[in-house]
């Protein structure tokens, strides 16, 4: 896969919370755009290569028709809207997937950690598809997805000069998925080796769309350089993305026409989408697909996720960890560790005010909380801090969503929590605690309205399990609650999550 090219970062060695560190790698993205005026230079041609090795839309995938396939008779018809147990039975649920992962031999044994963290073997269905056999397979663990082996690609035309003839190969797992003929597969959900899935997400997601209908579902690419590059119309392939049955059907019989008609296109998403294009089907933008085309500190992203279910995480080999002085694999299995409590609520947003000492409490569930010594509008926590820099060139913008500096003054930045545990207390209710953040090579606020957030070590974050059919209603963030206003301990908030009150908003009065 391209990304595997790239340079890697050491997630414990660069983790830097607020401040950004000095980025010692060259922008890349200038170089894209010299690219009209020097296109028939070849001599420039040779250097620049290897500089777009750095740049990714990861590639992707299509299945392949079986027309006798009994699947798409439709049972929509079967229940209306308001019958929510005759729903029910219907609904799609994780044996409805077949997923199509896009991997390669000599990455394999490294990726297949992040796959790991989520593939649950027979249960999940698809494979991870490779270019050959990989080393040492009889080694490789069931816990991983079981792999095949793609078909020759080696007659299609591929002619992107920066990327590389791979993403045809991956353009065809969807195809070559349908042509295995699984029994009942409504959605083919197409990956890199790289993506997390958080599967009942992914799931209430898909459960949103009628699968008898021609839907492919995903993301744009945070980056807007990235977008404007390859296509806003398309969905992300490191993001993942979902093609209904019926899709899926149309879609295999015009792909291999259309990866010769596309060869100049750079990766197998975009070629995809340009088969969709034909076929004249739109992607549905889902906000909860991430293709993660960031660079640096993911914290702003993360912590300013948009109201819809967490669906996916990408490249993150590439971004530094998303908890400080951790690993990425033992910050992804933290996050899970929430997540699996509270699939719906992950990451989601929840503001309140501590009216007694006029401060402002953030959370981001099951992952960071911020504390303000002040009324801060909730248009303004919102907002992302912008903690990281575009993909391809390493750019402080543009991005598809608004983004707030980090001050280079402590007294201009919230108080920082982390996730520590979560609990189930009773029944549906969950505890999420978090813990102060402290960036020992920073200096921190010493203005004495700052001192009692200071003091301030713990965040104990009280809620009901999310109901994931509220995802199919009109989306609201929740409301909280701070329960100890000021007094009792002092080195510990507790809040309570809940759904808001009527007329209920954060205002500052
Ligand atoms: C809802 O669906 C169930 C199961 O198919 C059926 O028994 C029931 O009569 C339906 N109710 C209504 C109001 O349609
Ligand atoms: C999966 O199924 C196979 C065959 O049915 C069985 O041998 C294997 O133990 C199962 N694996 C797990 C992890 O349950
Ligand atoms: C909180 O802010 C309001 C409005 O600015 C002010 O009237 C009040 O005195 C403040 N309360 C505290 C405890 O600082």
């Amino acid at each position: 896969m391209s990304s595997t090219r790239e340079t890697m970062v050491d997630p414990l060695k660069t983790w830097k919370f607020l401040v950004w560190p000095t980025i010692t790698i060259k922008p890349i993205g200038s170089y894209f755009f010299l690219l009209k005026t020097i296109l028939a230079s070849f001599l420039v041609a040779s250097i620049s290569l290897s500089l777009y090795f750095a740049f990714s839309s990861q590639p992707q995938w299509l299945p392949s028709p079986n027309c006798n396939n009994p699947v798409i008779i439709s049972d929509h018809q079967k229940f209306t809207t308001k019958n929510i147990s005759s729903q029910a039975y219907e609904r799609t649920d994780l044996s409805h997937i077949q997923f199509g992962i896009g991997g390669s031999a000599k990455t394999w044994n490294e990726r297949r950690r992040y796959c790991e963290l989520w593939w649950r073997p027979n249960v999940t269905r698809g494979f991870v598809w490779l270019d050959e056999k990989p080393p040492n397979d009889e080694k490789l663990p069931p816990t991983s997805p079981p792999y095949k082996i793609s078909q020759d690609t080696s007659r299609f035309k591929y002619t992107s000069w920066y990327g590389s003839r791979s993403a045809v190969r991956i353009a065809r797992i969807v195809k070559e998925s349908f042509e295995l003929g699984l029994d009942n597969v409504r959605w083919f959900v197409m990956g890199d080796d790289d993506t997390v899935f958080f599967l009942e997400n992914l799931v209430t997601v898909l459960n949103k769309y009628d699968h008898n209908q021609m839907y492919y579902i995903g993301g744009n690419s945070e980056s807007v350089e990235q977008d404007v590059i390859h296509s806003y119309t398309m969905a992300y392939g490191g993001g993942g993305f979902a093609i209904s049955y019926p899709l899926a059907a149309e879609l295999v019989k015009v792909l291999d026409g259309c990866i010769d008609r596309y060869a100049s296109f750079y990766g197998s998403d975009q070629k995809i989408q340009g088969c969709m294009s034909e076929i004249g089907i739109p992607v549905t933008k889902e906000l909860g697909f991430h293709q993660v085309d960031i660079r640096g500190n993911p914290y702003g992203l993360l912590a300013a996720h948009p109201l819809a279910p967490l669906v996916s995480l990408h490249h993150l080999d590439y971004i530094q960890s998303i908890f400080p002085g951790r690993t990425q694999i033992y910050s992804i299995k933290k996050l899970l560790s929430a997540y699996e409590k509270d699939p719906s609520r992950a990451l989601q947003h929840s503001f309140c005010y501590d009216l007694k000492r006029n401060w402002s409490v953030s959370v981001s569930w099951g992952y960071t909380v911020q504390l303000y010594p002040s009324l801060v509008t909730a248009k303004k926590l919102e907002t992302a801090f912008l903690t990281f820099k575009s993909w391809r060139s390493w750019n402080d913008e543009p991005f598809t969503f608004n983004t707030r500096p980090v001050g280079q003054d402590p007294c201009e930045r919230p108080v920082i929590y982390f996730l520590d545990r979560t609990e189930r207390v009773t029944g549906d209710r969950t505890l999420t605690t978090y813990i102060r953040y402290v960036d020992g090579s920073e200096t921190e606020c010493d203005k004495p309205d700052y001192a009692p957030t200071l003091a301030v070590q713990f965040f104990h974050v009280s809620s009901a399990r999310l109901n994931p059919a509220i995802w199919r209603m009109a989306p609201r963030r929740q409301c909280c609650e701070v329960i100890n206003g000021g007094d009792g301990e002092d080195n510990l908030i507790q809040v309570k999550i809940r759904g808001c009150k009527r007329f209920e908003s954060v205002t500052p009065l």
